[in-house]
């Protein structure tokens, strides 16, 4: 298939192309390097052998957007372009709305003037809001939804507007795809996640523990009514959400209208669980501190991903030691992420 990849440059986005060009797709990438660095997709060359077109556009110019639809005769789009900060979307909500909203409605305007009538999107477990009840869990997709900050918003408006076209047309085929809570990098450790700034998430927090860029793991709270009293948390490795997404397009046809489904390994870990994998990949112990609650976090957050592994036939299979040991790999040979390049 002729495959437009938003966002492609991005963490998520780059290991989906590689996923999508072993399977044989033909890819091109649009992503305006606002949270990206080019480097990714000559590392992404490095990987595959091959050398997938990148634009360097904002999706909200329709213009430009339309040149690039002209040009490539897409027959899907996998739409990962958007900004992903909670903290910066409170203090930045019309940013973070323009943006997401923004580009999502210039993306279905164009590609409805093209007739691109399949979409992957990235939805995200924050569309299930905040379960304080540690018996709400699993999370299946037929919850109702409700967000509790503006990025976790503009992923309920988009599932929305997503919804509302569908309906509006019976050739549109979308696929909205939860991740939960995505970790780890490509085995080669050339591509990876390069957080700007002070990682808000915990493994790439501890990834820059590991190597010597922050002094100490701040754990947020050992006083929930879990286990060992830390947050747990369904981590998925970054590989095996790549292959979600290919095998979402490989089943779009059979599924009419826009359809949900989780992204996660349905296992719940706590904080110590992957301070304890990242030690192990690391080989030795690493520094940490227990701290305060972090406002609005919920005690336990996990998935039931057996729709995905009925509808689509695909289930996450990498270990939370593989996340740690893949995720270590990238870091430990780029300390300071594709800056460098
Ligand atoms: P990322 O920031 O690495 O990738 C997003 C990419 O989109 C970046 O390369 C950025 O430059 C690009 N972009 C942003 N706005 C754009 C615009 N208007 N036009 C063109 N390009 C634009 O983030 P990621 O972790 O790879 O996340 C990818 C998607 O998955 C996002 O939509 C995110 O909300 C969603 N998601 C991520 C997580 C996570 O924990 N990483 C969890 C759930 C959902
Ligand atoms: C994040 C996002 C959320 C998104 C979810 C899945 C934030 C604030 N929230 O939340 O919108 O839906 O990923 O992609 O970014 N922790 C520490 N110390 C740290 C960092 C985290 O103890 O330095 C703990 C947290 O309290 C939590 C667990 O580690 O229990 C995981 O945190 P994080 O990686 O931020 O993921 P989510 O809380 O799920």
């Amino acid at each position: 298939m002729r495959v437009l990849v938003t966002g492609g440059a991005g963490y998520i986005g780059s290991h989906t192309v590689v996923a999508l060009v072993e399977a044989g797709h033909e890819v091109r990438v649009v992503d305006s390097l606002v949270n990206a660095h080019r480097a990714s997709l000559d590392r992404v060359r490095t990987i595959t052998g091959v050398d997938v077109p990148l634009h360097v556009t904002d999706l909200r110019d329709a213009d430009a957007l339309g040149k690039i639809f002209a040009d490539g005769s897409f027959e899907a789009v996998v739409h990962f372009a958007g900004l992903k900060a909670v903290g910066e979307s409170v203090a930045q909500p019309l940013r973070y709305y323009d943006n997401n909203l923004g580009s999502t409605i210039s993306l279905l305007q164009v590609m409805e003037r093209h007739g691109v009538d399949a979409l992957v999107f990235s939805s995200s477990a924050t569309v299930y809001g905040v379960h304080d009840a540690v018996d709400a869990m699993p999370l299946r997709e037929d919850l109702p939804l409700g967000a509790v900050n503006p990025y976790g918003e503009t992923k309920v408006q988009i599932e929305r507007i997503l919804t509302d076209v569908a309906d509006a047309d019976d050739r549109l085929r979308f696929a909205v795809l939860r991740y939960f809570n995505p970790v780890g990098a490509h085995p080669s450790g050339l591509i990876g996640e390069d957080p700007q700034g002070i990682p808000n998430n915990l493994v790439p927090y501890l990834a820059q523990v590991a190597v010597g860029r922050r002094e100490k793991l701040l754990v947020f709270g050992d006083d929930y009514p879990t286990p060992d009293g830390t947050g747990v948390r369904d981590y998925i490795h970054v590989m095996d959400l790549a292959d979600g997404h290919v095998a979402a397009l490989a089943h779009l046809a059979e599924f009419p209208g826009a359809n949900a489904w989780n992204l996660g390994t349905g296992r719940g870990s706590s904080v110590y669980e992957v301070l304890h994998a990242f030690e192990r990949a690391v080989g030795h112990e690493l520094p940490y501190e227990v701290t305060a609650r972090r406002p609005g976090d919920a005690p336990v957050s996990y998935c039931d991903p057996g729709k995905a592994e009925r509808d689509l036939g695909w289930r996450a299979v990498r270990s939370l030691d593989q996340m740690c040991a893949d995720h270590w790999h990238w870091q430990r040979d780029n300390p300071n992420g594709y800056a460098a390049d």
